[in-house]
């Protein structure tokens, strides 16, 4: 049934949607790859999709728990690797690995395990970076140099029956490199016709579809 105003057309009755309780809220954003610096020198790999960008920030969403949150609190640099989507496999043989020993008893009882080497386990190569000491990920398309500005919990209340809450960890990039397959040749801008970030939606992985138009501030 349809309600008609002067200004509008109100959908009073709903029988398109119903509610629904769902276990997770992603809807769809880009898996990242977050390579930060163990205690020790060397490079963990942090799989995670929780990041968004504005300006030059990037603003991401880490467990408590996580070994990429301690290192990037504790280092205040991290590099942000985007994967292309053919590469989910070596993502996915990092997902149940995590570079804290030992392993935090909520991700034990669901099967995770200790990972030191996390570039052996994943196949990935490291590379250099510029102006940060985390390893870049050569095989990543668009990599983010980038140095922590802000951290914080979230706010409201938190579920007592969760052991593991959040960090919110706001980034400013410095540097950002960009495979030159996916540049626009004399430009900085990035081909959208051969770049496909992979997109983790509901736990599964996916690519993206065809191009279906563009914003009117689009620039390429
Ligand atoms: C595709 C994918 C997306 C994920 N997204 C996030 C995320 O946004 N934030 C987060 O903290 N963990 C996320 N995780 C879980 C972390 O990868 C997991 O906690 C891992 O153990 C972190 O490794 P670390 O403890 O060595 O940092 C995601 C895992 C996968 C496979």
């Amino acid at each position: 049934m349809m309600t008609h105003t002067a200004e509008f057309t109100l959908a009073a009755d709903d029988r398109e949607h119903i509610v629904i309780k769902p276990s997770v809220l992603y809807v769809g954003t880009p898996v990242a790859l977050i390579t930060s610096l163990n205690p020790d020198g060397t490079t963990n790999i942090s799989p995670m999709s929780s990041a968004w960008a504005l300006f030059d920030r990037m603003v991401l969403g880490l467990t408590s728990t996580s070994k990429g949150r301690e290192n990037a609190i504790r280092e205040r640099q991290l590099v942000l690797n985007f994967p292309s989507p053919d590469l989910w496999p070596k993502i996915e043989a990092l997902a149940p690995t995590t570079g804290r020993n030992p392993v935090p008893l909520h991700k034990e009882k669901i099967g995770y395990r200790f990972e030191k080497n996390k570039f052996d386990v994943s196949g990935f190569t490291p590379q250099v970076s510029d102006l940060v000491r985390p390893l870049r990920i050569a095989e990543c398309p668009i990599q983010l140099e980038a140095e922590v500005v802000a951290a914080h919990a979230p706010g409201g209340e938190w579920p007592a029956e969760r052991q593991e809450a959040f960090w919110i960890i706001e980034t400013r990039v410095i540097r950002v490199h960009a495979h030159r397959d996916i540049v626009i040749p004399g430009t900085n801008h990035i081909d959208t016709g051969r770049w496909s970030p992979l997109l983790y939606v509901f736990r599964h992985y996916f690519g993206i579809g065809p191009d279906l138009g563009r914003t009117f501030k689009a620039e390429a």
